[in-house]
């Protein structure tokens, strides 16, 4: 079954907030991640076709990414920056609390027209839990607490007199003032475990996963649409890339290649290490890198996997066989930023949009 929507495939970038790109690779990059760097980057992104922009959050150093700005102020501050670009603040259960971020997001909301919205992430990362001394729960607690989390976002942002009692949250006859006005803050969710799935199912607005092939993307959005059917839920999904486009297929198979090449391998091994034990730790031992080879690992999620390399033509195609298998957003990385965001909404977008066209001529195919 297809899940292709009518609507236009989204395109997000990642915000480059730490230090180091998105790639564990001594290569040379052309990317910053200071807030000059990423006021302009996110000014060429709106201009050129992008609609949203993710932020990251990292409390501490870990493989690359030695200095990391944090996610919601840096958002903010993005916002301040652009007209219609959607920025997405990541926040991570346990740092924070739901009653700080849905006072946090709904004043953000106000100061921007509802042009904030959040990811909510579930953490990876031990060492890190470790360093700044939160308790680091097991696998699927720490998708009861976020999903507690989000629960509580929404109530607080819709509700008067909210009441909940979870195992990790309480509110009592709590009403936030003001409100967030219309749009609501998008709510969306990184991971591919059993756990994170079930999740995105019930309560989210957006499933974040890692990249992957058109065949595994579908077999991930036919699990959960059916499983938020189930829970008269629906969920929308934006898959992982890292894009290298370039005039000839040879020319972005070479960067890839020396991407590779130049890989920083004890921190890739060190870095595959942590996140299987993470989603190992899953009961069905899966998570979002529980395939990842070497290569993969080098892209923090998977990237290279959804093969957006090579000519503008050919990653185009690419791109709409994502969004036959259920993609509504196409979330990129970038070796360059500012040039290739560019380069990808003047060349790439352009041809994208000309063949979601010619598709929607084609007559349905009955289900
Ligand atoms: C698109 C995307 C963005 C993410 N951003 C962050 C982040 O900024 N900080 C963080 O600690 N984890 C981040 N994560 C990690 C997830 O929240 C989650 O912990 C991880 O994917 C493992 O999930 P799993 O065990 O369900 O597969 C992100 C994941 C994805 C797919």
């Amino acid at each position: 079954m297809s899940h292709a929507n009518r609507e236009a495939v989204k395109f997000a970038y990642w915000v480059p907030n730490v230090s180091g790109g998105l790639v564990i690779s001594n290569i040379e990059q052309r990317t910053s991640w200071t807030i000059d760097y990423n006021r302009k980057l996110a000014q060429i992104a709106e201009e050129n076709g992008f609609e949203y922009a993710l932020s990251q959050i990292r409390f501490t150093a870990g493989y690359g990414a030695e200095f990391q700005h944090e996610s919601v102020s840096f958002s903010h501050a993005l916002l301040e920056s652009t007209k219609t670009l959607k920025v997405i603040a990541a926040i991570l259960p346990g740092p924070w609390n739901p009653a700080l971020a849905a006072k946090q997001i709904a004043t953000i909301n106000h100061l921007t027209n509802g042009r904030v919205a959040v990811n909510v992430v579930s953490g990876w990362f031990r060492g890190e839990f470790a360093a700044i001394g939160e308790h680091w729960l097991d696998h699927d607690e720490r998708y009861r607490r976020s999903e507690e989390f989000i629960r509580a976002l929404r109530g607080i942002w819709t509700e008067d007199n909210f009441t909940f009692r979870g195992d990790f949250y309480r509110f009592n006859n709590y009403s936030l003032k003001p409100k967030p006005i219309d749009p609501q803050p998008e709510i969306f969710q990184g991971g591919s475990s059993r756990a994170a799935r079930d999740m995105a199912a019930r309560v989210s607005d957006w499933y974040f996963t890692n990249g992957n092939t058109p065949d595994q993307i579908a077999k991930q959005v036919n699990d959960i649409r059916q499983k938020a059917k189930e829970s008269d839920h629906s969920v929308r999904v934006g898959v992982n890339a890292f894009a290298i486009v370039r005039e000839t297929e040879e020319e972005a198979k070479a960067v890839l290649a020396e991407i590779i090449e130049k890989a920083n391998p004890e921190a890739v091994n060190a870095f595959g290490h942590e996140v299987k034990n993470a989603g190992k730790a899953s009961p069905e031992g899966k998570g979002n890198w529980a395939k990842s080879s070497f290569e993969d690992l080098v892209q923090y999620n998977d990237g290279f996997r959804s093969n957006l390399i090579g000519t503008p033509r050919q990653v185009a195609e690419r791109i709409l066989d994502l969004k036959r298998a259920g993609a509504d957003l196409i979330l990129l990385g970038f070796l360059h930023f500012q040039e290739e965001v560019e380069y990808f909404g003047k060349y790439v977008i352009p041809l994208v949009r000309e063949l979601e066209a010619a598709e929607a001529l084609q007559p349905v195919a009955a289900e």
